[in-house]
This record gives C-alpha cells, sequence and structure tokens, in this order.
C-alpha cells in the first residue's frame, strides 16, 4: 500500500475517469453563495409545521450522517487507489463531500437540528471505514451508498413541498451522478482484473451491506410524534427497499458483479 502513496510518473487514463475529474472542477459550487438561503422552509398543510418538520428532520440527518461517512470513505481511498486520475477525481469528490455535509448541516440547523443516527445506517457506514480491501469500500460507498443516496433524494426532490430543500437536492444530486458514474467505471476496470476468488469476497461483503440497507429503511425513529394516519409507513418502507435494491443490480450488472438473492 505504502507505494501507493507518492507515484513516479504523472499519468493520467485518457477516458471517463478524467473526464469525470474534469467536469468536477468545472461544476464546483458554493453553499454560502449558490443556494438561496433567504428562501423560506416550507411543508405540506396536510401536516402540523411540527409533525412535518421532524420528519423531514430525521431523513434529512440520515443523509447528513451518510455525507460525513462519505466523506470519510472518501478520503480514505485516495492513497489505496494506485493511479493518479483516480487519486485526482477522489480528491474532487472529498471537496463535493465536504460540501453536501455543509449544505445539509445548514439546512438541518433551520428545521430544528439532528435527530439520532440510524443504527443500520451507522453499521453500514462503520463497516465501509473498516473494509480491509479497496474494492469493497469502492463497491459499498461509490456504488451502494452513492446511488442509495441518488434514489433518496430524488425521490425526496419528487415529494418535498419545500422549495429550498428542493434546490439543495437538486445540487447534491448533480454532484452525486458523478460519483456514482467514477464508481462504476473504475471498479468494472478493476473487477475485470480480479480473480473469481476475489470476486467472491466481494460479492459477499456487498451483500452485507445490501442487507443493512434493507434493515435500515425498516427503522422507525422512537423519538418521533406517531404517524399521520393517512400515511402507509411500513409498507412504503419494504417498498422502498425493493426499489433501491434494483436499482443496485442493474448497477452491479454493469461492473461485472453481482447481488446475492
Ligand atoms: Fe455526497
Ligand atoms: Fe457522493
Amino acid at each position: 500500500m505504502g507505494q501507493s502513496y507518492i507515484l513516479a510518473n504523472f499519468d493520467l487514463v485518457e477516458g471517463e475517469e478524467t473526464r469525470l475529474y474534469e467536469m468536477a472542477k468545472s461544476e464546483q459550487w458554493n453553499a454560502s453563495t449558490d443556494i438561496d438561503w433567504s428562501k423560506p422552509v416550507g411543508w405540506s398543510k396536510k401536516l402540523t409545521k411540527e409533525t412535518a418538520l421532524a420528519y423531514r428532520a430525521d431523513v434529512i440527518s440520515q443523509f447528513w450522517y451518510g455525507e460525513q461517512g462519505a466523506l470519510a470513505v472518501c478520503a480514505q481511498l485516495i492513497p489505496l487507489v494506485p493511479d493518479m486520475s483516480a487519486k485526482l477525481y477522489l480528491s474532487s469528490q472529498v471537496i463535493d463531500e465536504a460540501r453536501h455535509t455543509e449544505v445539509f448541516g445548514r439546512y438541518l440547523n433551520l428545521i430544528g437540528g439532528p435527530t439520532q443516527l440510524n443504527p443500520h445506517l451507522e453499521r453500514l457506514l462503520l463497516n465501509l471505514l473498516e473494509a480491509p480491501g479497496v474494492e469493497e469500500k469502492l463497491v459499498g460507498m461509490q456504488v451502494l451508498a452513492e446511488g442509495l443516496a441518488l434514489d433518496s433524494f430524488h425521490s425526496m426532490m419528487d415529494t418535498t413541498s419545500d422549495a429550498l430543500l428542493r434546490d439543495i437536492l437538486a445540487k447534491v444530486s448533480q454532484d452525486e451522478s458523478r460519483h456514482l458514474g467514477f464508481g462504476v467505471l473504475y471498479l468494472k476496470r478493476r473487477i475485470a482484473q480480479t480473480t473469481p476468488e476475489r470476486r467472491a469476497e466481494v460479492e459477499k461483503a456487498l451483500a452485507g451491506y445490501a442487507h443493512l440497507i434493507a434493515k435500515s429503511t425498516g427503522w422507525r425513529n422512537p423519538n418521533l410524534p406517531p404517524p399521520p394516519a393517512h400515511w402507509q409507513v411500513e409498507s412504503s418502507g419494504s417498498s422502498f427497499a425493493e426499489y433501491l435494491l434494483k436499482n443496485l443490480r442493474g448497477r452491479l450488472s454493469q461492473i461485472g458483479l453481482k447481488l446475492a438473492a
């Protein structure tokens, strides 16, 4: 691993990874000046403000914790990858994840502050931080967690009645699409060069991560007010897990990996 810290040649891979690094540099945005923080926080008038913001703060808190995990795992990956293109690209992702941590943190403070971290999400983030193999970290963070974030942001963008939150999610999603794109392209190349035994190890870790995702969608924060009667919380949780896992399988098939049924 030590030999990956400092490389002897400046050798950029011509192709998608370098193109994504160029995109990352030109698409940088500033959470202080590119978000209109003077927009008032909105909520569905079908709910009381207190209930609407309590549930929203719980969802945004999980995003915020996830962004902190992404920041830490992404920084870990820089010395572990052996090629210059990937190091430069991942460095751009570190500042993206810092900005996401900032923007969700600022928004959370407008709606009541962070709530409890979902214990299954916490386990997933710790497993990714502690994973010894670079492929496990890459598939867990760059494909599974990035895909989960993107699917969750899109779903929230479609349903939220808050214009400020929609603006934030649109900006963050643009970055997350690039992160997921890198994950799929880079892993496809790495996985093609590994042995079947190594691929089986990565798929085993992946099955554990996916299991935690499914469990995390069924968890309810016990400190939230009771859900309004017209919400079908339990059934929507399991169908959302199915939707996430279906999307994950599609992304893995592009890489050459399988998720055990
Ligand atoms: Fe992010
Ligand atoms: Fe990301």
